[in-house]
């Protein structure tokens, strides 16, 4: 008969998770490593609610009147600004930690609906340039991968400062992901744990941002936009750095961010929640006189759906930008392989083994039998199918919010459910006229 085990109390400090970490850790004397995001509940857009259109506003019918999502960014400096159609952009995931198919897949489905998709670090592959309508670029500390051909195909080059789910550190790819064309585009040897820079090697100070952003321009003959990606910390005075620098966008990655592999204490334990980096980067543009203006802001870490898309573009986004969602989109996590998932000592909806290359799914592997698993029109598909989903959902939101585009969606729009999130997005709570905390 199985034991009762209603009567017996979990210790808050000591949880089943806890012990078992530190079991594994005395087992294995190495730090825990894994894919995902952050796994902890932390304030996020759940905690927002919009404020639909009542008497004093009223709403837009979906049927007659229009609601615009377009956003164009580099309209002020580049030859060839980048306009995408929805305010969903797909982020940079590295051509290592997903299968070539994979990357294929999100320049597909991101192309269909007028989006980009971006790199990451270990360079451009050939499938995923044919394959995007606009790919941006990444320019990484690691330089994996990177040449100025690559640089000057591109519709746009993202400068990496960091990652939310690991500011300040570098990209980890472990030996069992890197085959030969892997290996071959980061010019360097096969089978052996790559970790990436945490720093750009040419640079001692904010100031040479600036000289890497002019550089950057050069190669690429002032044609396309240049953004900058930095991890969720500072985030006021990053914007700040970042415009003076000469960004035509920057792209704000929270907390909450997903990541190919890294330690699991940086993803818990390092960098600020989404909702709160939203609405510093907002400020500082709107200090500069800059918000809805001539620099974008892009933000990601944990954007799942349309509301998400809607709160954050409410908070002061003008795009938002998704790397877990959509891998499950293309079928990460996906029930089909539940028996796959099993004998991996996993099940659909835990699998977070991205750094493993065993992902049954094709997405986060290079084995050839798996990554053959993932077919990349039918990927596209799917990537496609799912922003069309959000950007109608957003589209919902600012209707009845009595919005004729995303971008007039404004935190006057969202109450707060909890005090955290209030303080964070600093939006009222619910029934209140409360802000808790303080201007910055
Ligand atoms: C599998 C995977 C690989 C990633 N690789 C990179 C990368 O090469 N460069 C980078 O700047 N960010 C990388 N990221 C982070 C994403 O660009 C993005 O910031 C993050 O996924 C956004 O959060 P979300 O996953 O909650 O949507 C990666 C994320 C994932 C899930």
């Amino acid at each position: 008969m199985p034991q009762d085990t209603s009567g017996l109390r979990e210790s808050y400090l000591y949880d089943r998770a806890t012990i078992r970490d530190i079991q594994r850790a005395a087992d294995e004397g190495i730090y825990r490593i894994r894919g995902f995001g952050a796994k902890r509940a932390l304030p996020h857009f759940d905690d927002l609610v919009f404020l639909g259109a009542s008497i004093s506003r009223y709403p837009l019918e979906g049927y007659r009147e229009s609601c615009g999502t377009d956003v164009t960014i580099g309209a002020d400096r580049a030859e060839r600004p980048l306009h995408l159609d929805i305010p969903i952009t797909i982020a940079g995931m590295s051509f290592g930690s997903l299968s070539a198919n994979a990357k294929e897949a999100l320049g597909r489905g991101a192309s269909a609906v007028g989006t980009s998709t971006t790199t990451g670090d270990g360079g451009m592959t050939a499938e995923e340039r044919r394959h995007s309508a606009k790919l941006i670029y990444q320019y990484l500390p690691s330089r994996y991968g990177m040449n100025p051909d690559d640089l000057r195909q591109a519709d746009a080059i993202e400068v990496v400062i960091g990652q939310g789910a690991k500011p300040g550190g570098g990209g980890m790819l472990l030996g069992q992901k890197i085959d030969a064309r892997v290996a071959e585009m980061r010019t360097l040897p096969t089978d052996i744990d790559q970790r990436s820079a945490c720093r750009h090697p040419d640079w001692t100070g904010p100031d040479d941002l600036e000289i890497k952003i002019r550089e950057l321009r050069e190669i690429t003959g002032w044609q396309v936009p240049v953004t900058v990606k930095v991890g969720a910390t500072r985030t006021y005075y990053d914007t700040l750095l970042a415009v003076k620098s000469g960004a035509d966008a920057i792209v704000v990655d929270g907390m909450q961010g997903g990541t190919g592999a890294t330690q699991d204490c940086f993803i818990e334990h390092v960098g600020i929640p989404t909702l709160p980096a939203v609405r510093l980067a907002a400020d500082a543009l709107r200090e500069l006189g800059l918000h809805r203006g001539a620099v974008k802001l892009i933000v990601s870490g944990g954007i799942r759906s349309g509301a998400d898309v809607a709160k954050a573009i409410a908070l002061g986004a003008d795009a938002v930008s998704l790397g877990t969602a959509a891998l499950i989109a293309l079928g990460d996590n996906s029930p089909d392989y539940a028996e796959d998932y099993a004998a991996l000592g996993s099940a659909p909806g835990f699998f977070d083994e991205w750094q493993g290359g065993r992902d049954p799914a094709g997405i986060t592997t290079q084995d050839p039998d798996l990554t053959a698993r993932l077919d990349p029109e039918l990927g596209g598909k799917r990537v496609a199918n799912y922003l069309r989903v959000l950007t109608l959902e957003a589209q919902t939101l600012a209707r009845a919010c009595g919005k004729s585009h995303v971008h007039n969606l404004e935190p006057e729009d969202l109450n707060a459910l909890t005090v955290e999130a209030a303080a964070m997005a600093r939006v009222p709570l619910a029934g209140t006229t409360w802000i808790p905390g303080g201007a910055l």
